[in-house]
């Protein structure tokens, strides 16, 4: 039944419970070693720029970017741990759509996140991020609490 499951996606942002979910997929991983594991994550602006004419451009800090690199080097550390095919990416963009676009062009068979990231609001059971990719991914959603 696992080799169902032969390209999972983690999406990560550092929360405890995206630290959950990539225990989860390390996990099932483990159990076969020709389940390929992807650990996507996505950078937006810290803060807003905000320039005259009503436009609001948005920017990447430096610090970000390097803050995001430490990151991503301890979990290319731990998933390296696996005798599995392992990669972890960086991009730049809208988390929700950006990793609907990442599962797709992977055609990968699941994504494993947590219910709730980095906001930590408890009022909903879902973050808008697994709130639109539950909705919109074509494969299964594991979704952790
Ligand atoms: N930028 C991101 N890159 C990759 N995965 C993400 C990102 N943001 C959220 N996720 C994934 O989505 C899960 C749910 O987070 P989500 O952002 O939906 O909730 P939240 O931060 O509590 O609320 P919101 O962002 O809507 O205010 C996270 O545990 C993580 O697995
Ligand atoms: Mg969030």
């Amino acid at each position: 039944m696992l080799t169902d499951y032969s390209r999972i996606v983690v999406a990560y942002d550092h929360s405890d419970l995206s630290k959950k979910a990539l225990k989860m997929a390390m996990n099932l991983a483990k159990l076969d070693n020709q389940i390929e594991l992807l650990v996507f994550m996505v950078m937006q602006p810290a803060r807003p720029i905000v320039y005259s004419y009503g436009y609001a451009f948005e920017a990447i800090q430096d610090s970000q970017r390097e803050e995001v690199n430490a990151i991503r080097k301890e979990i290319e550390e731990e998933i390296q741990s696996l005798p599995n095919k392992t990669r972890s990416v960086v991009m730049e963009g809208n988390p929700g759509v950006m990793i609907v676009e990442f599962v797709k062009q992977n055609d990968a068979d699941l994504v494993v996140m947590g219910s709730r990231g980095l906001s930590g609001l408890k009022e909903l059971f879902l973050g808008s991020v697994s709130h639109y990719v539950v909705q919109k991914a074509p494969c299964p959603v594991f979704i952790v609490k």
